[in-house]
């Protein structure tokens, strides 16, 4: 199920598509956020019985096009980002296109709830938004769903 060349083939573009930030810290910034996204996602998918390496990948690429261009709308205009990315490397199918560009389309959307990839990404998200800040609690907008997280992952913090 999981074939780490697909995953570094994601993350080679990805990084490469980051080069386009100027700012290094900025870019130290994106990259230690969607790679922590995407290693949570992979425990959670692991742990929910979902795919495990399409969870990472939409981890590595949820926020691309927010880091590169702006936050207006970035699910959207990442979801199809992504999609062009996975579609140039030619090694996924469609199918596995189309669950990515899903949980991508849909991570800003943390009130509602969609299919279980996307819930995977959205909690990933939150989880990296936490404890990149501990110290504070999570958003109004994150916290439902941040404490339904913890109580899953039976942890006692904040
Ligand atoms: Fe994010």
């Amino acid at each position: 199920m999981l074939n780490m060349d697909r995953i570094h083939a994601v993350e080679n573009m990805a990084f490469t598509i980051l080069g386009e930030i100027a700012d290094d810290v900025e870019k130290m910034e994106a990259v230690a956020h969607l790679t922590a996204v995407a290693k949570f996602s992979f425990l959670l998918a692991s742990r929910r019985s979902l795919n495990p390496e399409l969870a990472y990948i939409s981890g590595i690429l949820h926020d691309l096009y927010a880091f590169t261009h702006y936050r207006r709308e970035h699910a959207l205009h990442g979801s199809i980002l992504a999609s062009g990315v996975l579609k140039s490397l030619n090694i996924f199918t469609q199918q596995e296109i189309d669950v990515v560009v899903s949980a991508i389309k849909h991570h800003s959307d943390k009130k509602k709830e969609h299919d279980p990839m996307d819930e995977v990404l959205k909690d990933a998200d939150v989880m990296d938004h936490f404890l990149s800040d501990p110290f504070q609690s999570p958003s109004m907008k994150d916290y439902p769903r941040f404490r339904k997280l913890k109580n899953e992952l039976e942890i006692l913090l904040a």
